[in-house]
C-alpha cells in the first residue's frame, strides 16, 4: 500500500485538527469526505482535491458508495447523538476506524460495537490524544519510582459550551462524558482501573435563553470522587459557566515526596525537596495520535495505538458510572 487511502465522516472543529496532521503526511490521501454542512465538506474537500462525486452529504451517502476497496481507513469526528448506523456498517464494511470521543452517548451501543470489533479482529482508534503527550509520558514513567498512593485532583473548567449538541446534557452527555472524560481517560492510564466513584452536579448559574440557548439543560459543574486501588483518591471537577477567565485546568498527583502538577497539554510541574522544574509541552498529541493509527495499519503494529475500542470502553463505562452516581445519589462500584 503506497499511501493510505482515508475518507472522514464529519468535517467540523475536532476533524480540522486531524485534517492538519494528514496533510503533513505523504502517506495518507483523503479520498471521500462527507458532512451534511455544505461548506464544510467542500473546504474540506477543497483542501485535499477530493474528487467531487466522493463528497457526500453524510455518512450515509458516503458508506453506500464507498467500500473496503476504494477505502483504507475512516476518521469520524462527529457530535455524540450522530453515531446511528455508524460504525455498525463499517464494521461489516471490515474498514478500520478512528473515532472521537465520547464515542456515543449510549453504553449499550458501545458494547455492542466494541464486541462487533473484536469479532472482526479490525484495528480501531480513539482520540483520547492526551496519551499521546510526551507530559503524560513522564508522569506515567514517574509514578512508579514513588511509594504509590495520595490525592490526585482534576479539573477542567471553562466557557458556556457554544455547539447546540454540547449545550443539552441529552446529546452531549454531560461535561463529565463529553469533555473531561480526557481527564477520566488519563486517570485510567495512570492508575488503572477504579473501585468505586461517587459524584454530584449543578444546575442554575448559567441562564438558558440568557447566557446560553432556550435549550440549555446541562450541568454548570459537577464533581466526582474516583477511589482507585494502593489508596489513591481523586477529586475530578467539570465546569462550563465561566466567562473571560481561564481556571487551571489539568491533574495535581501529591505523591508523599513528589508533586506532579500537570496543566492541561501546556506544561508540567514537578515539585520536590529539591525544588522546582518545569517542562513544555514539546509535541503535538493529535499528530502523534493520527500517526499512530495510520502507522499501525501500514505496518499492522497495534501497539502503537495507545486507546482502541476495547480499552476506550473501559473509560467510558467510568464516566457513565459517574453520570449514574449523580443521578441516583449513590456510590457505584465499578
Ligand atoms: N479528542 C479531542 O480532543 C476532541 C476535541 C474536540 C472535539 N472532540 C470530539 O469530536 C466530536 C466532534 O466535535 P466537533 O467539535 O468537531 O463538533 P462539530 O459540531 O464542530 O462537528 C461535527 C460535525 O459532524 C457533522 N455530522 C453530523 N452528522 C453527520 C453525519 N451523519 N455524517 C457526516 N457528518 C456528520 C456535523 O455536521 C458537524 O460538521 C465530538 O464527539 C467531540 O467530543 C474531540
Amino acid at each position: 500500500m503506497e499511501q493510505l487511502r482515508i475518507a472522514l465522516i464529519g468535517c467540523g472543529g475536532r476533524s480540522k485538527a486531524h485534517q492538519n496532521s494528514f496533510e503533513q503526511m505523504d502517506c495518507v490521501k483523503i479520498v471521500a469526505v462527507a458532512d451534511p454542512i455544505e461548506a464544510r465538506r467542500n473546504e474540506a474537500a477543497e483542501r485535499f482535491g477530493v474528487d467531487p462525486a466522493r463528497v457526500y452529504a453524510d455518512h450515509t451517502a458516503l458508506l453506500d458508495n464507498e467500500s473496503k476497496e476504494t477505502v483504507d481507513a475512516i476518521v469520524i469526528a462527529v457530535e455524540p447523538t450522530a453515531h446511528v448506523e455508524m460504525e455498525t456498517r463499517i464494521i461489516d464494511m471490515e474498514i478500520p476506524f478512528l473515532v472521537e470521543k465520547p464515542y456515543c452517548i449510549d453504553l449499550e451501543y458501545a458494547e455492542d460495537i466494541a464486541r462487533r470489533v473484536e469479532q472482526k479482529g479490525l484495528i480501531t482508534s480513539v482520540g483520547f490524544q492526551d496519551r499521546y503527550l510526551d507530559l503524560v509520558d513522564i508522569v506515567k514513567e514517574e509514578l512508579p519510582k514513588h511509594k504509590p498512593g495520595g490525592l490526585v485532583y482534576g479539573s477542567w473548567i471553562g466557557g458556556i459550551p457554544g455547539p447546540w449538541w454540547w449545550q443539552k446534557k441529552s446529546t452531549c452527555g454531560g461535561q463529565l462524558v463529553e469533555q473531561n472524560i480526557h481527564l477520566v481517560d488519563g486517570l485510567r492510564y495512570l492508575f488503572g482501573e477504579p473501585l468505586s466513584v461517587y459524584a454530584t452536579c449543578s444546575r442554575g448559574i448559567v441562564q438558558p435563553g440568557v447566557d446560553a440557548s432556550v435549550e440549555y439543560d446541562t450541568d454548570d459543574h459537577s464533581t466526582a470522587v474516583y477511589r482507585f486501588s494502593n489508596n489513591v483518591t481523586v477529586t475530578l471537577v467539570s465546569g462550563c459557566y465561566v466567562k473571560g477567565i481561564r481556571p487551571h485546568n489539568g491533574l495535581v498527583v501529591t505523591l508523599d515526596d513528589m508533586i506532579l502538577d500537570y496543566r492541561l497539554r501546556n506544561n508540567l510541574i514537578i515539585t520536590t525537596a529539591e525544588g522546582e522544574k518545569d517542562i513544555p509541552r514539546g509535541v503535538d498529541q493529535t499528530y502523534l495520535l493520527d500517526e499512530a493509527f495510520v502507522k499501525a495499519i501500514l505496518t499492522g503494529d497495534r501497539s502503537l495505538i495507545r486507546s482502541d475500542y476495547a480499552d476506550a470502553l473501559k473509560t467510558h463505562r467510568m464516566a457513565f458510572a459517574a453520570n449514574e452516581s449523580m443521578e441516583t445519589g449513590k456510590v457505584v462500584y465499578l
